[in-house]
């Protein structure tokens, strides 16, 4: 069977928007939810505006992707996680202020596990100043880099921390929030992943903070000026959420970040996480 999904770029190097799917099909349609994750590897992120995806369908959509994250989510729908900034709606929002900061979703797993292979994102209520969701391929950001750089960025490794995140949005925590973004474990990954496929991205974000053996000052310089390289202006999608938009995104191979919103804003996303099958190697 054929499946028609239109794809329109919406930047140089990230992002594409898809016509000609609703809702529907996408729960139902497995041929449909082939060409999304072709599509998803080709753009890095597909945007669906004015869907109107209710949770349920976008579980079932979810599950058409991959193996979906069924963890309790603040919400009555397994498989749904509330993103909101409002603590009488998900009483752990205060994590998600990290959000604000460019990052790969998964990079400090509880066990190991690999970080999830795409995330899905329904705008149930936005806000009414800032709010977008930004995205900047790491895959472009690898291939923009010059062979010396290549060569010399292939050993290298990085430790990502929950505290290296949190610290950027809470600077002064109290020791109580410190032990307990300590129980986190930290992970160290390489700094290039290589993908099955071959391609090879950077794994970059808030929570990488140290490069292993080098002294932290030019270790995190340097990966603060990989950072700037890969989410330069040009590099960027910006989505500007309606309410009903869904936004799909390759987790594995880009940044993302939630344009700063209030603490009381309206703004509430329903998100669902396709886990990964793919180690960081
Ligand atoms: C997330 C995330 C960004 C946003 O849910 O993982 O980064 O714009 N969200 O809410
Ligand atoms: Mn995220």
């Amino acid at each position: 069977m054929t499946t028609t999904l239109t794809c329109e770029p919406l930047a140089a190097t990230v992002g594409a928007e898809v016509r000609g799917v609703d809702a529907r099909q996408l729960a139902q349609d497995d041929a449909v939810a082939g060409a999304v994750l072709e599509a998803l590897e080709t753009y890095g992120v597909l945007v669906l505006r004015g869907l109107d995806l209710d949770p349920h369908s976008q579980v079932a959509f979810g599950r058409r992707l991959g193996q979906i994250d069924l963890e309790p989510g603040h919400h009555p729908v397994p498989g749904i996680y509330r993103v909101t900034l409002d603590t009488s709606k998900n009483a752990s929002a205060d994590y998600l202020r990290a959000t604000f900061a460019w990052h790969m979703d998964g990079c400090t797993p509880l066990h190991g596990e690999p970080p999830q292979k795409a995330t899905i994102l329904s705008a149930k209520a936005v806000a009414l100043a800032g709010g977008q969701t930004e995205f900047a391929s790491t895959y472009a950001a690898y291939d923009a880099l010059g062979d010396e750089d290549k060569a010399r960025f292939a050993a290298i490794r990085v430790v990502h921390s929950m505290e290296y995140s949190q610290r950027h949005v809470v600077t002064d925590p109290t020791p109580e929030q410190l032990e307990r973004w300590r129980q986190r474990p930290s992970s160290v990954h390489p700094l290039v992943w290589t993908h099955r496929d071959g391609r090879r991205s950077l794994v970059i974000g808030v929570s990488a903070g140290r490069v292993v053996g080098t002294d932290p000052d030019s270790g995190s310089a340097l990966l603060a000026d990989l950072l700037d390289h890969a989410t330069a202006p040009g590099r960027v999608y910006r989505h500007e959420w309606q309410v009903g938009d869904t936004v799909i995104w390759d987790n594995t191979g880009l940044v993302h970040r939630a344009t700063p919103y209030p603490r009381h804003s309206p703004r509430e996303m329903l998100r669902t996480a396709v886990f990964g099958t793919e180690p960081i190697q």
